[in-house]
């Protein structure tokens, strides 16, 4: 694997060196080093259980690596508590959203700037999120329980913005929704890193939209990155274009997967 860094401007705010998770015997990732400049869209691609979700936990402390470290913004972060993570600036939006389904969608917003002193600023974001997601300040009075699946995802990724950080975790933020809300949410996150000049970190399952919003990509497989590069680049390589973006060739299809199992380029 190469450890190049990226050819994109800005430096490295997030690196992962060797990082290695493990649940009981299970070992999710292995070896995994990555890096995240400043300024960009990163996703990592890969299919179910291949370790996406483990990498973001294991960034934002919820789970503590067994090898490996985590630097943020130049600090060793390893296994700080997910609290500390947020105050430093990084925020996780999970798989799944986990939005407080009791707390209205305005007091969840308010719950996400937390950490925050400079009032202004949270009345400023807040104006912020309902611009970016008009449907949420329809709904502010409303119990977030209530909202859509796509408009729970809307919620989740605002209440990260409320944070005002540095660095958003967004693990599969397409997981469930239609083509529409899909695409809604997949602008607005290249908005709000163009904008805010908010950096991100997506892992996805939707190939085709996380290449088109990121700016640098890598490959997980089985717990290991098997490729990287600029998603541009990416999007051009056959194993990709077969793996990920569908566009199988016919006739020849199994032995090429097969084949292409093995051997990466
Ligand atoms: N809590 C857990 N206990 C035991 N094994 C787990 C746990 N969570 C995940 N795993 C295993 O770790 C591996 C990586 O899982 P992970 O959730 O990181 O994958 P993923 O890439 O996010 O998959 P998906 O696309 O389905 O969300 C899988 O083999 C999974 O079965
Ligand atoms: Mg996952």
């Amino acid at each position: 694997m190469t450890t190049n860094p990226p050819p994109v401007n800005g430096l490295p705010v997030l690196k992962l060196s060797n990082v290695e998770s493990a649940y009981g015997p299970i070992k999710a990732i292995r070896g995994v080093s990555l890096q995240v400049r400043s300024g960009d869209i990163a996703t990592v691609l890969g299919s179910n259980g291949a370790g996406k979700t483990t990498i973001l936990k294991t960034i934002s402390g919820i789970i503590d690596p067994r090898k490996g470290s985590i630097e943020f913004k130049g600090a060793n972060i390893t296994a700080n508590e997910p609290a500390r993570i947020v105050q430093q600036g990084l925020v996780h939006v999970p798989e799944g959203r986990e939005v407080f389904p009791l707390l209205s969608v305005h007091d969840n917003l308010l719950m996400g700037a937390y950490t925050r002193s400079d009032r202004d600023g949270v009345v400023r974001d807040m104006e912020t999120v309902y611009r970016y997601f008009p449907i949420l300040k329809d709904r502010a009075d409303q119990d977030a329980g209530l909202l859509s699946g796509g408009q729970q995802q809307m919620l989740a990724i605002s209440r990260a913005i409320m944070a005002a950080p540095d660095l958003i975790l967004l693990d599969e933020p397409s997981l469930g929704l239609s083509p529409k809300f899909t695409k809604e949410i997949f602008e607005i996150v290249v908005r709000i890193n163009r904008e805010r000049g908010t950096t991100i970190l997506l892992v996805e399952q939707n190939a085709n939209m996380a290449l088109n919003a990121s700016d640098y990509g890598y490959v997980l497989e089985n717990g290991r990155i098997v490729m990287e590069d600029t998603c541009a680049r990416l999007r051009e390589k056959d194993d990709i274009k077969e793996f990920y973006l569908g566009m199988k060739e016919a006739g020849v299809r199994g032995e090429r997967r097969w084949k292409k199992k093995k051997t990466w380029r």
